[in-house]
């Protein structure tokens, strides 16, 4: 192996499911028990570098300039073994990994770095993998990662290792708003959040059964660019899976007060004809999807929301990319030429749709 390709580099966007998947599947290999469908993120972006260094004897991660130890160092170096056994070398590598938002916080921070890493790790190895591959690698990692791999909407399959792009990001003009509420990180991460869920929830079962049909709806509501579809299939995923995170012993309670009034809210200005939904992964924080002409209005409503810290705007994002080699981490080209906003996030949500 040359030194040139010991090196590897990429950027990710976290991705939020439309229709969400809770829960592994008993087949083990990190399968979701039920399906998911995704739209990407452009704001919300991790970029990640990977080094295999034959003078290294531990694989060494720092992730926002600190470095990991305990379970988030053995997840990284477990993905990094995968990769390692694949490309065949044992090789030990430096990693670093910059997230442009809160980590850990329900913004889908190892959606974006696990995608990131696939990417990066498998350039740096060498291997030349399609995006379905590199989506089965991140997804071992982090089921939602599966899905950050492509652009704008994606699916991650039930209880086998297949992910899809459903359609591109100029598919359908829409926005994704998200209202920080909290960027402390989460009481219990997904991982053990939907282990304790599975084990002590008792309508899970319905969950898994449920959560299929609405997959479907979504799926044909994004399909169809029907925003009353989609807003209706998209609120019920989501009130079905954090039900069951509410009724597990002892509960998984992700939302705050301000993330229920604004569930009110968002219901209450649809009844009067806004195209505004919410969403909320495992944290208190709101992900309202909007149209492309109600973008501002709906920055200004939930700047104006007590509880709300911070408004992000997000549109549909592109796949994952490898960056140039070449100067800072956060300054590189990607390789696939896409123009993306500056890597690091503005203050406000002054960002507008750039139409
Ligand atoms: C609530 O993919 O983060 O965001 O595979 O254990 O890393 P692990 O879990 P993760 O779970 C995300 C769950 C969710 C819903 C979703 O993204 O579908």
């Amino acid at each position: 192996m040359t030194t040139s390709k010991r090196i590897g580099r990429a950027e990710a966007c976290a991705n939020i499911a439309l229709a969400k998947y809770w829960g592994k599947s008993d087949l083990g290999d990190n399968l979701t028990a039920v399906p998911s469908l995704s739209l990407s993120l452009d704001a919300l972006r991790t970029r990640t570098e990977v080094v295999f260094d034959e003078h290294l004897e531990h694989d060494l991660v720092s992730m926002g300039g600190q470095e990991l130890t305990g379970r988030p160092l053995e997840r990284v170096s477990a993905h990094l073994d995968r990769m390692r056994e694949r490309a065949g070398f044992k090789l030990r590598a430096r990693v670093k990994s910059e997230n442009n938002f809160p980590t850990a916080a329900g913004l889908a921070s190892s959606a974006s770095g696990f995608a990131a890493l696939a990417t990066a790790a498998a350039q740096a190895a060498g291997l030349s993998l399609s995006k379905g591959e590199l989506s089965s690698f991140a997804r071992k990692s982090s089921a939602s990662a599966g899905r950050s791999l492509f652009e704008g909407f994606a699916i991650l399959d039930a209880e086998t290792d297949h992910s899809q792009a459903l359609a591109p990001r100029d598919h359908w003009d829409v926005a994704m708003v998200v209202a920080v509420i909290t960027a402390g990180p989460k009481p219990i991460g997904s991982t053990g959040g939907m282990e304790h869920t599975k084990r002590t929830c008792p309508y899970y079962p319905a969950w898994e059964q449920v959560a299929r049909s609405v997959f479907d709806q979504v799926k044909s509501g994004v399909e169809r660019r029907d925003f009353t579809q989609v807003a209706e299939a998209m609120e019920h995923s989501t009130r079905l899976m954090h039900a069951t995170m509410i009724s597990s012993l002892p509960p998984v309670l992700y939302l705050k007060g301000p993330t229920v009034e604004l569930m009110h809210e968002i219901h209450r200005r649809r009844a009067l004809g806004e195209p505004v939904a919410y969403t909320m992964d495992a944290g208190p924080n709101v992900k309202v999807l909007t149209t492309a002409p109600h973008v501002d209005a709906t920055v200004a409503f939930l700047q104006a929301t007590p509880g709300v810290q911070r408004v992000i705007v997000c549109r549909p994002g592109p796949g994952a990319s490898t960056l140039s080699a070449a100067g800072p981490l956060l300054e590189a080209a990607r390789d696939d030429d896409l123009a993306m906003p500056a890597f690091s996030l503005p203050n406000t949500a002054a960002r507008g749709m750039g139409s």
